[in-house]
């Protein structure tokens, strides 16, 4: 499958354009700067230079099968940014995918996101601008899959983790959520789901199945 990583040069973005390859599938990563291709060639990614931002992001969409969103404002930006690339940025790259008539959309989205009043107060305008994304995707006619993780980090991969509509609050891998959100590319009982995520005790593609 030929797949669009928005956020590829990010921690999350460059783990899945590593592991999409490995997969055997063609990542494309979405990045924003000229200096940055060369990282996502060496990971075996072809470097798409755009801004989700940009009204006319559809021409980095073109011809993909699939679309996955791994970008993020950060912490040390304001609440602007948080409005313009969180949520904008996001629902302009999935008009994007629906305007292009591709089906396939995945959504790295955020624990909380769909009750930001469950996050600490710091968070809780991030998770609101996070849930509105959601929110937009949901009314669309794509076989969407959000993805919505606790704490992220750089531990390695245990392949093995907690899903539910809700979860307990506590970490996860970013590779086990780039490995989560590969495997729900080719699963039909993903699609069409929003779940929380955490490390835990259940192989991805049978937590997948479960949904
Ligand atoms: N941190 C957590 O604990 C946590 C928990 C749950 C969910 N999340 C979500 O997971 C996402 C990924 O986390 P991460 O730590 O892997 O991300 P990251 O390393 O911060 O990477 C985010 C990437 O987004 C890119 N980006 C920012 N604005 C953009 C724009 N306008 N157009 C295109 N790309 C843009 C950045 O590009 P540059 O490289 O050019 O700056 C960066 O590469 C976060 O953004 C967050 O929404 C995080």
């Amino acid at each position: 499958m030929k797949v669009l990583v928005a956020g590829a040069n990010g921690h999350t973005g460059r783990l899945l354009i590593q592991y999409l390859k490995e997969d055997g599938h063609e990542p494309y990563g979405l990045i924003r700067k000229e200096e940055q291709k060369a990282k996502i060639e060496e990971l075996g990614g072809t470097p798409v230079l755009a801004d989700v931002t940009q009204q006319d992001v559809g021409y980095a969409v073109k011809g993909m099968d699939a679309v996955m969103f791994a970008a993020g404002s950060g912490g040390s930006t304001g609440a602007d940014q948080t409005e313009a690339v969180d949520r904008d940025g996001a629902i302009n790259l999935i008009k994007a995918t629906e305007n292009l008539g591709i089906k396939k959309f995945i959504m790295l989205s955020s624990i909380a996101a769909g009750d930001p009043e469950r996050g600490p107060e710091q968070l809780k305008h991030y998770l609101k601008m996070k849930g509105d994304a959601d929110e937009y995707l949901k009314s669309t006619e794509l076989d969407y899959t959000i993805v919505r993780p606790g704490g992220l980090t750089h531990d390695e991969s245990s392949s093995k983790i907690t899903v539910g509509e809700t979860v307990e609050k506590g970490t996860i891998s970013r590779a086990d959520v780039a490995k989560t959100m590969i495997a729900a590319l080719q699963e039909p009982n993903a699609y069409h789901k929003t779940f929380e995520m955490i490390s835990g005790d259940t192989q991805i593609e049978e937590a997948l199945k479960s949904l």
